[in-house]
């Protein structure tokens, strides 16, 4: 359902902003003592984060049109998508139905993420003024995609699901509406988390009639070469059970005081440096703008669940693509019918589906030997439907908001999609 539709310009802006304001449910409190410079310090100048939508917030702003709209999954979640239908400069390709193109976040973050950077540096519009028809994912349990049909985001049974479930219900009811309303079939990007729940789909086949072409920017499927002291601490600690007693298999929200208390116990172990925390966890960025890491962390991080750390836990421990581990035979037995959980067999995937990586040779989280593991299980692509790029330099974080990203990486996917219809 669109909540927004037709803009008609930024005459129109204020009408459409209280239309957000009364209809975009933002059940996420805002903590002022939330965090400025490390994701759970105490802040000291505390900046209030937008509360309208993201359209209203980042995007309107910017002289764009845009829509928000929402999409129900199949298991209740409501999440949030916007729309940016074209670029600031209307093109005159009358006839021409622009190409929709799905932009999907990674973990601990949300949609917001992507609009950090000024519009000539942003992914969603750079695309638009390409001539894409842009849409903007939000996963369910971030702040614009906290509403669920029956549940209620206080209690923990909306935070029982894991990434299969961005796989089994997210990721396809998108698809779906996206697909519904334009009519064609779409180009992704995925960054990090959205990269692995869009290869586990299509190596179920999910998707890959209504995907054009998919660009995966730092690309996580194994996770077995992850290597800052941090990320292995806290992998640890998720999959040994220590979260669980902390939290309970319920909301993992970063901002919140128990995970803080819990990721400053993990700073105090030998080795750990959460100096700075968003190199402890995604590697020496090379290129963000300190204003930008300051918006991003007024921003971000966003809740998750405490289930989906768990399960990428397990991915890092295993080296394996698997679903949910429930950790005992029975309860697999209960869930799958089998004792060990079912694999997401990557070699699946089509291999003349239109494929762009993009990685980086700092990345702490998409580790260049991962990577290899995963560019291995493409071994018998169509080599000519492959694309790869690597980029010394570059760690998790550059890929959304790095100052050069434009130049390096954002000119290629656009270079990349328009290949495909060209083709
Ligand atoms: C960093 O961000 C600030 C504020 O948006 C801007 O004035 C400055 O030009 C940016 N620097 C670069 C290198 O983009
Ligand atoms: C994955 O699928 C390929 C081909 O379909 C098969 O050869 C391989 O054994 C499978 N891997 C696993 C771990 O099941």
């Amino acid at each position: 359902m669109a909540l927004v539709r037709g803009f008609l310009g930024l005459a129109a802006a204020c009408r459409d902003f209280c239309v957000l304001v009364v209809f975009v449910l933002v059940v996420h409190p805002h903590r002022a003592d939330g965090f400025s410079r490390g994701f759970f310090a105490p802040s000291k100048g505390v900046v209030i984060p937008p509360v309208a939508g993201i359209c209203a917030a980042s995007v309107i702003v910017h002289g764009y049109k845009c829509q928000e709209h929402e999409v129900t999954t199949q298991d209740g979640y409501i999440l949030s998508l916007q729309r940016i239908p074209e670029g600031r400069v209307v093109r005159n390709d009358a006839g021409n139905k622009r190409q929709p193109v799905l932009i999907q976040h990674g973990v601990l973050v949300d949609g917001m993420t992507w609009f950090l950077n000024p519009p000539e540096q942003n992914l969603p519009m750079i695309l638009a003024d390409n001539g894409f028809d842009v849409w903007i994912a939000n996963t369910r349990g971030t702040r614009f995609s906290r509403r669920h049909t029956a549940l209620d985001s206080s209690i923990p049974d909306f935070w029982d699901w894991s990434w299969d479930e961005l796989v089994s219900f997210d990721i396809p009811a998108i698809f779906d509406f996206v697909y519904g309303q334009t009519g064609q079939k779409i180009d992704y990007v995925g960054h990090s988390l959205g990269t692995l729940i869009a290869l586990a789909s299509f190596s179920e086949g999910k998707l890959v009639n209504q995907m054009k072409s998919a660009a995966l920017l730092s690309p996580i499927a194994y996770l077995s070469h992850m290597n800052t002291a941090l990320g292995v601490v806290a992998a640890r600690a998720f999959v040994n059970g220590e979260i669980t007693t902390i939290l309970g298999l319920a909301e993992f929200n970063p901002k919140g005081e128990p995970v803080g208390n819990f990721l400053k116990s993990l700073c105090a172990y030998p080795g750990v440096d959460c100096y700075d925390l968003l190199s402890a966890l995604t590697g020496k960025n090379c290129c963000l703008n300190a204003s930008t890491i300051d918006l991003f962390l007024m921003n971000e991080p966003q809740s998750t669940s405490t289930k989906n750390m768990i399960h990428l836990a397990q991915t890092a421990r295993d080296g394996i693509l698997a679903k949910y581990n429930y950790g005992r035979p029975d309860y697999n037995v209960m869930h799958y019918g089998i004792a060990t959980p079912p694999i997401y067999n990557l070699s699946n995937i089509p291999h003349d589906l239109p494929l762009f990586v993009s990685y980086g040779g700092q990345d702490a989280l998409s580790d260049v030997g991962d990577v290899m593991l995963l560019l291995d299980s493409f071994k018998f692509h169509d080599v000519d439907k492959l694309s790869v790029q690597f980029i010394k330099d570059y760690a998790h974080a550059d890929f959304i908001m790095g100052v050069n990203a434009k130049d390096i990486v954002y000119n290629q996917v656009v270079a990349f999609f328009k290949r495909q219809y060209s083709a």
